[in-house]
């Protein structure tokens, strides 16, 4: 087992948007990409990974219907995009879970699995989230602006 703070998969601080709700269930993304790393290295059972497997993808589905609750709330324009996208990544979560059910969940799939994971997250908080979590900050400040100008 690596040390956490050497794992590929530890939270990076680049990836804030600076949004707290929408950071806060990131770094709990990430975390739970970290658990299941570690239960599968450290032996701890196939039942064990299998949990922490189901945690995380139910996590990003609670994940995803926050988000786009946030983007319904705002109407944030590429709402239908971004929506899309969170689609995607469900239904090929959805095959990799399948895979690692078939094939059980050994460290070479489960490495695979959460690599594949992490890449995702990573491309998509990079530019999808970053972009809503900027439109969101500046309806934030337009209506603050506009409650000080009263
Ligand atoms: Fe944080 Fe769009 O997922």
């Amino acid at each position: 087992m690596y040390a956490s703070d050497l794992s590929p998969f530890k939270w990076d601080p680049q990836l804030e948007t600076g949004y707290d709700k929408i950071d806060n269930q990131h770094r709990q993304l990430f975390k739970a990409v970290r658990n299941i790393m570690d239960a599968s290295t450290s032996g701890k059972g196939d039942k064990v990974v299998l949990d922490t497997l189901e945690f995380l993808t139910g996590y990003a589905l609670k994940h995803f219907e926050d988000e786009e609750q946030l983007q319904i709330d705002y109407e944030y324009p590429d709402y239908l995009n971004h929506r899309a996208i969170h689609e995607d990544f469900k239904a090929a979560v959805t095959e990799l879970v399948k895979k690692v059910n078939h094939e059980g969940p050994n460290e070479v799939i489960i490495d695979e699995v959460c690599s594949i994971i992490r890449a995702w997250l990573v491309n998509h908080i990079k530019g999808d989230d970053f972009r809503l979590a900027t439109f969101v900050k500046a309806c934030d400040a337009q209506a603050m602006n506009e409650i000080n100008e009263m």
